[in-house]
């Protein structure tokens, strides 16, 4: 379903909500990456970025029940997806005790929710334990929302799903909101789908042309630009006839591509592809000096772009006025193939005239990595959820708080 035109419409914010003394439900996405073994959490952006809404809570005196979901364990108790480790760094992080319930729903989860006092935190299991949860059962809404009197939605990041603690349960629940996190997230992304400054350049990159196909489609009605990189660029110089060597390339796309390029064209929306790589013959390898996209060696694979295109991106990206970016250029965790993706964080921090929008993932991680996350004007928690609101859909966590 299309957005309204202003999505924020109607939904109230935490700050004008009843909580004090209320039991307060508060679905953050705490879906955050883990180490392997030790359980570390190893980038709690996500968890700071509630910090507000929490502490806003605990000023008021509400009662504090976090749901969250953390990967995909499809609706089955693994340990290894327990949320443990989030509960520790958030404890840690507020200075206060959060007590973890080990179940998402049950007899367990009631009795810590219901010895809550004013101003305490409890964080249920994660939510995708249980299978209602992805399936959107309508039991398990009405437990969940039998936890609670006050519905808060903070977890931007999974505001694309309609589960039953992001959509379903809020009917049962009187009083409903958005937190810091969800409210800020949509005041930006809202004005990407508005009266825009233009030039608004997209810069979209990553490994598939299959995922970013629907965003790529939905912005030729909006956008006056597009700059394409990662390997996703690959498919698109193949469509156009290059040899890529050893590149990865999705060969069943480039129809797909190819008919893209067409209706890019018809909408007379510019698409700029690398005209110059980097590559390697393997991701452990040296950057070898960058060809032309019209020289890569058979054994090659393109692995970021190489200065010619960053000298042009860069300056589509100065004379932009508004920009969204999702997906890095290249390999960026890998010092070698990072030059491109960096380039982008830093010709988005240095055009201070323009509004800069960078949707989630690992565009986000690339832009805190480079030291630039607080030059631009916004960075998404979101990766799915900022590409689906950029496309003008209606998300079901934020219709799901509108009266
Ligand atoms: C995300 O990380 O994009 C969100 O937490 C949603 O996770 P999901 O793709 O597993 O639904």
């Amino acid at each position: 379903m299309a957005a309204p035109s202003s999505p924020a419409a109607g939904i109230r914010h935490v700050q004008d909500l009843p909580v004090e003394g209320k039991r307060v439900f508060v679905r953050v996405d705490y879906n955050v990456p883990l180490e392997k073994g030790t359980k570390r959490v190893t980038d709690d952006s996500r968890i700071t970025a509630t910090l507000p809404t929490v502490r806003h809570l605990i000023e008021r005196g509400a009662r504090i029940v976090l749901g969250s979901h953390l990967g995909r364990p499809d609706g089955q108790v693994k340990r290894e997806y327990s949320l443990e480790p989030v509960a520790a760094r958030l404890a840690h992080l507020l200075g206060q005790d959060v007590t973890l319930a080990d179940e998402p729903v049950g007899d367990g989860a009631r009795k810590v929710v219901s010895d809550l006092r004013d101003g305490q935190i409890a964080m249920l299991e994660n939510l995708r334990f249980h299978p209602g949860e992805e399936a959107n059962d309508e039991q398990l809404c009405r437990q969940l929302a039998s936890y609670c009197d006050v519905y808060v939605n903070d977890a931007f990041g999974t505001a694309h799903r309609a589960h039953a603690s992001t959509a379903g349960m809020v009917k049962f629940v009187t009083a409903k909101g958005a937190g810091f996190v969800m409210a800020k997230e949509i005041d930006f992304l809202s004005r990407l789908l508005g009266d825009v400054d233009r030039p608004y350049v997209a810069v979209l990159g990553g490994a598939k042309v299959s995922d970013k196909i629907e965003v790529l489609d939905a912005l030729l009605g909006r956008v006056n630009a597009i700059v394409i990189g990662g390997a996703m660029a690959n498919t698109f110089l193949e469509a156009q006839g290059k040899a890529l060597g050893k590149s990865k390339v999705e060969r069943d796309k480039l129809a797909i591509a190819r008919n893209f390029l067409r209706k890019a064209a018809e909408h007379r929306v510019l698409v700029h592809l690398p005209t110059d790589v980097v590559v390697a013959t393997s991701l452990d390898g040296e950057g070898a000096p960058p060809v032309s996209v019209d020289a890569i060696p058979e054994e090659g694979m393109a692995l970021d772009i190489g200065p010619a295109t960053i000298e042009n991106y860069r300056g589509v990206l100065t004379a932009a006025r508004t920009v969204f970016w999702n997906g890095p250029m290249g390999v960026f965790e890998k010092p070698a193939f990072a030059a491109g993706t960096v380039a982008i964080a830093r010709a988005l921090a240095d055009n201070k005239l323009a509004l800069t929008v960078v949707g989630g993932g690992d565009s986000a991680a690339a832009i805190a990595q480079a030291g630039l996350a607080d030059k631009v004007s916004h960075v998404s928690t979101g990766g799915g959820a900022s590409l689906e609101f950029v496309q003008g859909i209606d998300l079901p966590g934020i219709a799901a708080l509108r009266p």
